[in-house]
């Protein structure tokens, strides 16, 4: 079956009666790569209809972010969507979406979304959870894909699906890297050869730490630290091994599940990766 693209609501809400048995959606904002193609196959797997959205979402970035400059690649988008069998790809606008300007009604991600990524880009994941929230409605899946990459994320719409009852399954896909351990990302075309080079140090650095991990927290933090300050054009934002629901430090003698994560700006791009690790 070819793929259906649907703009508008109208034009959505058609193609999803049409599609047959369990729904899986994956949301992206387009510019998609094999990390995205990943997220899709694991989709596949799981259910029968498979719709991609593709929406770069206004509300959650802030005013000196990069919406403006970000990738947009939609015919290359659908092109990877046909190749990977997707049954319906949602691409609306702004305005389908947010068809009277600002909500002045959104999502609130609570302390958890205030921590880490939600300190270095405050309201950004109100803005994320309002879309996720939005494109379930919209889609009306059985099961919705989310990638490890963006952890903050992924924890922070797992509890919005828990807490308000959204009664749909969210399931988690591990980072996708290139050989050379570079976690996939859309921004990853912004960087120079020589940045690209640089921002290995961030895969570099969460092996590290997860070579200490036998070792207590202080040596996981020190291990992964170590390696990116001795990568001058890596400027780390955050660099933290924290519990995965809480998103709190571990204590020195921790045993158990931790992520490591880390933020950091590479020439003018900002980059996040992270590695799930269990300590002691
Ligand atoms: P975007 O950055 O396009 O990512 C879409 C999905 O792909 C997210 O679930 C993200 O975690 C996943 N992803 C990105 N890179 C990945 C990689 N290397 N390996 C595995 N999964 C990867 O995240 C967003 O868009 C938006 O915030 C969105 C959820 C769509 C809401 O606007």
């Amino acid at each position: 079956m070819s793929t259906v693209v649907a703009r508008t609501r109208d034009e959505l809400a058609v193609a999803r009666e049409k599609l047959h048995g369990s729904v899986a959606v994956v949301m992206t904002m387009g510019a998609l790569h094999a990390g995205h193609a990943e997220l899709v196959r694991r989709a596949r797997e799981r259910a029968e209809s498979v719709i991609v959205t593709i929406f770069l979402n206004p509300l959650q970035f802030g005013p000196n972010e990069d919406l403006a400059k970000y990738p947009r690649t939609l015919e290359a988008d659908v092109a990877l969507c046909e190749a990977e069998g997707v049954d319906l790809i949602f691409a609306p606008s702004p305005d389908v979406i947010y068809p009277h300007g600002d909500p002045g009604i959104r999502m609130s991600a609570g302390v958890l979304g205030t921590k880490l990524e939600g300190a270095s880009r405050p309201g950004h994941f109100d803005g994320v959870l309002t879309v996720v929230a939005k494109m379930l409605h919209l889609t009306r899946p059985q099961a919705a894909f989310f990638g490890q990459k963006d952890a903050q994320q992924l924890l922070l719409i797992r509890r919005m699906a828990r807490d308000l009852d959204f009664g749909c399954e969210i399931v988690a896909v591990p980072t996708v890297r290139e050989p050379d351990g570079l976690a996939l990302s859309s921004r990853n075309r912004y960087l120079s050869a020589l940045d690209r080079e640089a921002a290995l140090a961030l895969s570099r650095a969460l092996h590290a730490g997860e070579a200490a991990r036998t070792r207590g927290s202080s040596t996981v933090r020190r291990a992964a630290r170590d390696v990116l300050v001795a990568e001058p054009l890596v400027l780390v934002d955050y660099l933290v091994l924290v519990d995965p629901d809480t998103l709190e430090d571990v204590p020195e003698w921790y045993q158990g599940d931790a992520v490591l994560l880390v933020a950091a700006r590479v020439g003018t791009t900002r980059l996040i990766d992270n590695l799930p690790l269990v300590i002691g």
